[in-house]
C-alpha cells in the first residue's frame, strides 16, 4: 500500500476521518475574505481538493467552482458530490488552467503537500497566473518552528457497524525544509482490528520565509486560524489563515 493510501486505497474513509471538519464555517469564511479583499468575482478554483466538500460549498453559495488533485480516487468521490463542477487531475505544484479565476483556494494545510520549497514557489507561481485581477487566493499553513511533534490530533467515529479511530499529527525535525504529516487510521469490527499508517512528507517552512516568496506577487494579509472570527494573526500562532491579493 502507498505512503499516502488515505488518498488512494483508503479514500472511502477520508469523509469520516474529516468528520468533525465544519467545511460550511471555512468555505463561507473565505467567501467573506473575498468579498472584502478581492474582486468580487464567483470563479473558483480549490487546489488539492480531495473529496469536494468546499466546493460542494462555493457552488451553494454561487461560485463556478473547479477542483484540481493528484489522486483519482478522492477526486472520483467530489465529482459524485459536486456533478455540475469541474475536476482535474493535477500536481499543484506545476498546473494548468484553461481561464484565470477570481479566487483559488488551499485548505487542511494541503499547500505543504507541494513536496519542497522550489515547488511551493512553482505552485505560488502558478496560482498567480491563474488569478484574475486583484483575484485572492487563500489557504491555511502552519509554521515549521512551531510544530510540537508531541501533538496528535484523535478522534472515533462509528460508521455501519464499524469503530473507526484516526490519529494524526505533524512530525519536525527542527531543521531543513521537509516535515511529515503522520496518520493513522484502525478499524474494528466483530472479525477484528486493523490499523494502517500514513507517513506524508511535506514541505516545511516558517511563516517568515513564505511571506518573503508570496510578497513579490500579492498583497498578503495574515488572520488567525480561526473560521468563525476573522481576526488579524497575533505573530505568535503556528498556524494562520493566509489571504493574498494578485497584484
Ligand atoms: C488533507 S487532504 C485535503 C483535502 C481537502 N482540501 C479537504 O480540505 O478536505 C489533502 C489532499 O491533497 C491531495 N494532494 C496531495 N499532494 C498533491 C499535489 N501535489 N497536488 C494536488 N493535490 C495533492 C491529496 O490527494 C488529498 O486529496
Amino acid at each position: 500500500m502507498s505512503a499516502n493510501a488515505l488518498y488512494t486505497d483508503l479514500s472511502g474513509y477520508y469523509d469520516l476521518m474529516c468528520a468533525g471538519i465544519d467545511y460550511q464555517a471555512q468555505s463561507h469564511a473565505v467567501h467573506r475574505l473575498q468579498q472584502i479583499f478581492g474582486n468580487a468575482g464567483t470563479t473558483h478554483l480549490d487546489l488539492a481538493c480531495g473529496t469536494g466538500p468546499h466546493v460542494r460549498y462555493f457552488i451553494d453559495l454561487g461560485y463556478q467552482s473547479s477542483g484540481l488533485d493528484i489522486n483519482q480516487p478522492m477526486l472520483d468521490i467530489a465529482a459524485a458530490r459536486c456533478p455540475e463542477a469541474q475536476f482535474s487531475l493535477q500536481d499543484m505544484s506545476a498546473f494548468c488552467m484553461a481561464e484565470p479565476v477570481d479566487l483559488i483556494t488551499c485548505f487542511l494545510y494541503s499547500i505543504h503537500y507541494n513536496a519542497d520549497l522550489a515547488k511551493l514557489k512553482a505552485c505560488i507561481a502558478s496560482v498567480h497566473r491563474g488569478l484574475k485581477a486583484d483575484g485572492v487566493f487563500c489557504f491555511n499553513v502552519v509554521d515549521k518552528n512551531k510544530i510540537d511533534n508531541a501533538l496528535f490530533a484523535k478522534h472515533t467515529v462509528d460508521h455501519a457497524g464499524e469503530r473507526f479511530t484516526f490519529n494524526s499529527g505533524w512530525h519536525y525535525s527542527g531543521h531543513g525544509e521537509k516535515q511529515s504529516l503522520k496518520v493513522s487510521i484502525e478499524k474494528a469490527n466483530a472479525t477484528g482490528t486493523q490499523v494502517w499508517h500514513d507517513e506524508h512528507p511535506m514541505v516545511a517552512l516558517s511563516f517568515a520565509e513564505l511571506i518573503d516568496i508570496l510578497q513579490p506577487y500579492f498583497e498578503v494579509h495574515i488572520f488567525e486560524h480561526d473560521y468563525e472570527k476573522i481576526i488579524p494573526w497575533d505573530s505568535v500562532s503556528g498556524n494562520a489563515l493566509f489571504t493574498c491579493v494578485k497584484i
